[in-house]
């Protein structure tokens, strides 16, 4: 084990302002933990973006490690069920708000929080997924137990980012008529791709759409984004939708009535997966090695190393990120 380790920083300078720095750190800088973790891969998502930039109600203390997400090999336990070598994944819980973070060779965090890696995926093939496609997968599992027909039709928002890219993905490999809405005007090829089978402009979603109710089209959503779009996925579900909703980068208000609810009985499910218990972790990341195992993830992957992530940290922050950064450790 080296003594020193690189680590991705960052510091509130004397004029209250963040910024980003490759550091040495040593193990013993870590936060207390029954696992010692060499960190292999990590990915960005966008509360690391929030974290590594001050953002308020984050990250309490700095200077502090971002990374949200980390996959490795265990280098010291102190707890049964896993040993030294077994391949693991951490998302979530407190990694990366307060507590040193996956942009960094090493972690050390408590057991409850690792899931062991399925044989049949890398550390790699996790970190392309991450929190995004956990989240993703969290939203998806909900739909598949609530919709009781094959030719479903599904409604994507922020649909050329890391949530949006994988729901995509998962949503047409279950079968499901994917609508993609985008901010992107470029992005048509890159989200047919992913399996979309309609693209909609952001505005012309917005502008097509009549609040409260609009024509019921979709039977099921993933919204990464809220605000004003959450509202108008809302006025365009048909009877007995269900909208799972995970994310807020377009605010974290949205306007409705009860007529969604009550006239068409939609469903509106909030998606948590920083806190999300260890059984449904363990079931989604299985589900991700068996029946959801996705083809061509690396398509949507960039792998970058430390020093470059300010630059796609800044992209993430302008909405202008396409797919998923991985950070190769
Ligand atoms: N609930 C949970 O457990 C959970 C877990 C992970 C993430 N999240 C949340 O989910 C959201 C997406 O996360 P992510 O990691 O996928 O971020 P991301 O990669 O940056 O993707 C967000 C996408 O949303 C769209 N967008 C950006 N700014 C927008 C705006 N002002 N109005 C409307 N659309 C906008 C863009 O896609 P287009 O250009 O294609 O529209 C962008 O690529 C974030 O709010 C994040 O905090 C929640």
């Amino acid at each position: 084990m080296k003594k020193k380790f690189k680590a991705f920083v960052t510091y509130q300078n004397q004029n209250g302002d963040f910024e980003n720095k490759i550091s040495q750190k040593s193990i013993s800088d870590l936060p207390e933990g029954d696992l010692l973790i060499k960190v292999e891969y990590s990915s960005l998502n966008y509360k690391d973006a929030l974290s590594s930039s001050g953002a308020k109600g984050v990250t309490k203390f700095y200077p502090h490690t971002p990374g949200i997400d980390a996959a490795g090999i265990i280098i010291k336990s102190s707890n049964n069920h896993f040993n030294t070598n077994d391949r693991v994944i951490v998302t979530g819980f407190d990694l990366g708000m307060n507590t040193s973070g996956g942009f960094a060779e090493y972690i050390q965090v408590p057991s409850s929080w690792a899931v062991k890696c399925p044989d049949s995926l890398s550390t790699k093939d996790s970190m392309m997924l991450g929190t995004a496609g956990l989240t993703a997968g969290l939203c998806i599992e909900e739909i598949e137990s609530h919709i009781a027909i094959n030719n479903f039709r599904a409604v994507v928002s922020g649909s050329t980012g890391g949530v949006g890219s994988i729901a995509v993905k998962l949503l047409s490999l279950i079968g499901a008529k994917v609508t993609a809405i985008t901010g992107k005007k470029n992005s048509d090829q890159y989200l047919y791709d992913l399996g979309s089978s309609e693209i909609i402009q952001r505005e012309e979603f917005l502008d097509s759409t009549r609040l409260p109710l609009s024509k019921g089209v979709y039977n099921a959503a993933v919204d990464a984004v809220g605000g004003n779009i959450l509202s108008s996925i809302l006025a365009n579900m048909q009877y007995n939708g269900i909208i799972t909703a995970c994310g807020n980068v377009a605010g974290a208000n949205f306007s409705t009535t009860v007529f969604p609810f009550i006239l068409r009985k939609n469903h509106l499910i909030g998606i948590d997966s920083a806190t999300c218990p260890i059984p449904i972790r363990e079931k989604i990341w299985n589900k991700f090695s068996t029946s959801w195992k996705l083809k061509n993830l690396d398509h949507i992957c960039k792998v970058i190393d430390l020093s470059c992530l300010d630059k796609e940290i800044k992209k993430i922050l302008d909405g202008e990120q396409v797919g998923r950064i991985i950070v190769r450790l």
